[in-house]
C-alpha cells in the first residue's frame, strides 16, 4: 500500500474541518501542537515532562506569537490526519518536506536539515550496497520507509509503530539494520554502548513544521517567528544544548 494513503484518505475525510486562524489562536491564548514524543532528542518524555529540541523550539515560536503552547503526543502516522481534522494547530515532529505531504498540509520554512542513516550490529551492513538482500526496520509512516524500499525492495522493509520497537528488533537480531534520523540514531548508539554501529547517510531531507492546508495566517506567523528566533540567538542556543551544534539548513 502507498505509505501516504492513510494521510491522503485522512485529509480527504477530514479536510473540511476548519483550522483556527492566527487571530483565533491569539484570542484563545493557546496554540495546540502535536508531536510523536518518542524521538529523542527532538521530542521525548523525561518522566512526565516533555523535552527536546523541537519542544523548546516550538515553545519559542509560541512565545513569539504571544501564546502558550499546549503539547500532545500521539503516534507519528496519525499526526497530519489530526492536523487536518483540527485536533492541532501545528505539528512539529521532524516531518520531511515532501511533495506528497505537501498535497495534504502546508509546511513552514525548514526548521532544520538532516537525513536518514543506516544503523546495524557490529559486522552488519553500513552502506547502501551492503543493505541489498537484507531486512531493514524503521517507523511506519516515515520518509525512511520509501527510501529503504528503493534500496532493498518493499518486501524487505519492516515497519514498527514506534522507533523503540524498530530498535529492539535490530538489537534482538530480528532484522539486519535500521534506517532512522541521524541524531535520533546517534542517541540510540550512545544507549547501546558498542552493541550497535552507525553506517552511511542514506539520504538527506529538510524538516518542517506543518499547518493545515491553506492556514496561511498561521503559516506566515510561524515562518516569521522562526526567522526571529534564528536571528536573535535563541535557535542557536537551543540547538547547541541538544546537539552541540547549530543544525539549521545552510
Ligand atoms: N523525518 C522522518 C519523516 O519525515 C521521520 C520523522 C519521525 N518523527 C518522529 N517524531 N517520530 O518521515
Amino acid at each position: 500500500m502507498n505509505r501516504l494513503l492513510p494521510v491522503m484518505i485522512g485529509a480527504a475525510l477530514l479536510g473540511s474541518a476548519q483550522a483556527r486562524t492566527l487571530a483565533e489562536i491569539k484570542k484563545a491564548g493557546v496554540i495546540r501542537i502535536g508531536t510523536n514524543a518518542e524521538f529523542k532528542p527532538f521530542t521525548y518524555f523525561e518522566g512526565l515532562s516533555m523535552r527536546g529540541f523541537e519542544y523548546d523550539l516550538g515553545n519559542a515560536v509560541a512565545s513569539q506569537l504571544g501564546v502558550r503552547a499546549e503539547w500532545t503526543s500521539q503516534p507519528f502516522d496519525n499526526l497530519l490526519i489530526s492536523l487536518n481534522g483540527d485536533r492541532f494547530d501545528l505539528v512539529i515532529s521532524s516531518h520531511g518536506i515532501t511533495p506528497e505531504r505537501q498535497k495534504a498540509v502546508d509546511f513552514s520554512t525548514p526548521h532544520y536539515c538532516s537525513g536518514g542513516v543506516i544503523v546495524s550490529r557490529p559486522g552488519g551492513p553500513k552502506t547502501a550496497a551492503q543493505l541489498k538482500g537484507k531486512t531493514v526496520a524503521t517507523q511506519v509512516g516515515t520518509t525512511y520507509v520509501g527510501q529503504i524500499a528503493r534500496v532493498v525492495g518493499t518486501k524487505n522493509v519492516r515497519t514498527f509503530p514506534n522507533n523503540a520497537d524498530a530498535l529492539q528488533a535490530l538489537r534482538a537480531g530480528r532484522v539486519d539494520a535500521m534506517v532512522n534520523e541521524r541524531f535520533y540514531s546517534l542517541e540510540a548508539l550512545k544507549t547501546a554502548k558498542g552493541k550497535l554501529q552507525q553506517g552511511d547517510l542514506l539520504f538527506q531531507e529538510k524538516l518542517g513544521m506543518a499547518v493545515a492546508k491553506g492556514n496561511s495566517s498561521l503559516l506566515k506567523a510561524v515562518n516569521g517567528a522562526l526567522k526571529t528566533v534564528q536571528g536573535n540567538g535563541t535557535y542557536a542556543k537551543i540547538s547547541k544544548s541538544y546537539f552541540g551544534q547549530d543544525i539549521r539548513c545552510r
